[in-house]
């Protein structure tokens, strides 16, 4: 295992050599820059379902990774056996985390890309170069949103973001924080109020990291600190990323995204969405998502030290719902969608065909 001191934003998250699936251990962040890696996807599904690798884009091409590995690892001859073998790994992998959307689009991917092969030789080689494509256009598409995103931020604005939707969060460059860099990048002053976003920690353990290291102004607050920080003057514009987005602008984030769109609404700070269009889910409906709910123990105790009575009954949701009527707008690489949704969503993803 290769260890390491520096994270660079253009640091690959997740990423595939030599047959092997490369990528950084983020329940080892901060203070541990550990790799990874695998050729087993049993290995890959186990990564994803305990947040190794986490953020609804990388978990989409970590997906797609791990599907091409049992590819590799199955021993079929035939077309039909090794679509199979796919089929059964696909399913092992889609059950790691039932609320990104990005997991089952990766995954639908590599398969179509597989039923098109004419033999197992050529399914193998073509859904490794898809996935391996899929990886490098998550990073061009982070950059395409963030140059559309930075229009929307001024020379001096605060911009408050939840949760971690950075370079560890995708592939590279990453959305919210790819807007934030592609802002600073066009030679606006900007600072960035991230949230420690409990229970996982992602705001504190990996966004004021990667921003820390950008040398990008970041200061921390604890969630509770959002409204104080609003009524305060202290920020004046969020922006969040997301793991699914319905063609109604229903938004699923992080756990805790839901208050501080509230919040901004209450006074009056524009709250903005960055998401790639493999992020939409075009078909459901509010009722139809599976909010994910993980383990008990997350809050029960902070860093390995209990931290609430034994037998506690606990609620934890990993995501929560954003309504469209909380939204300012939705960034894409299309384009910026604004109110009302459904007519702009629409509107992208036909200037997309
Ligand atoms: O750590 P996760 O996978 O549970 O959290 C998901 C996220 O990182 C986010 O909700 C993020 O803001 C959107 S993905 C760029």
């Amino acid at each position: 295992m290769k260890q390491e001191t520096k994270i660079h934003s253009s640091l690959k998250t997740v990423e595939w050599k030599n047959n092997t699936v490369i990528m950084i251990d983020q329940t080892k962040l901060p203070n541990k820059l550990e790799y990874v890696k695998f050729k087993d996807y049993n290995k890959v599904a186990d990564a994803i379902r305990n947040l190794v690798v986490r953020g609804a884009p990388a978990i989409g091409v970590a997906g797609a990774f791990g599907l091409a590995l049992a590819s590799l690892q199955s021993k079929a001859k035939t077309k039909e056996k090794l679509l199979e073998d796919m089929e059964k790994a696909k399913k092992i992998l889609f059950e790691t985390r039932p609320t990104a959307v990005n997991l089952a689009w990766g995954l639908e991917k590599i398969m179509e890309t597989a039923k098109k092969g004419n033999d197992t030789n050529e399914i193998r080689k073509q859904v490794v170069e898809t996935a391996q494509k899929m990886a490098v256009e998550d990073v061009e598409i982070n950059m395409r949103m963030g140059k559309f995103g930075s229009e929307l931020f001024s020379n001096n604005d605060v911009i408050m973001t939840h949760c971690n939707a950075g370079a560890l969060a995708t592939v590279g460059y990453g959305t919210a924080l790819g807007v934030i860099r592609a802002t600073k990048d066009s030679g606006k002053n900007i600072k960035v109020i991230a949230t420690e976003t409990r229970p996982v920690m992602q705001g504190s353990r990996l966004t004021a990291f990667e921003l820390q290291h950008d040398n990008i102004d970041v200061s921390l607050i604890p969630d509770t600190a959002v409204g104080y920080a609003m009524a305060k003057g202290l920020v004046n514009k969020v922006v969040v990323g997301a793991d699914r987005i319905l063609s109604t602008g229903h938004v699923y984030n992080k756990i805790g995204t839901y208050q501080v769109a509230t919040m901004a609404r209450q006074h009056n700070i524009p709250f903005y969405v960055a998401a790639p269009l493999s992020t939409f889910d075009l078909k459901n409906k509010p009722d139809d998502i599976i909010i994910e709910q993980r383990k008990a123990s997350e809050v029960t105790g902070v860093a390995g030290k209990k931290t609430a009575p034994d037998g506690i009954n606990v609620i934890n949701p990993a995501f929560d719902m954003t309504p469209p009527e909380l939204i300012s707008g939705i960034i894409t690489e299309a384009g910026i969608a604004k109110p009302p949704f459904e007519i702009s969503i629409k509107k992208l993803f036909e200037s997309k065909l």
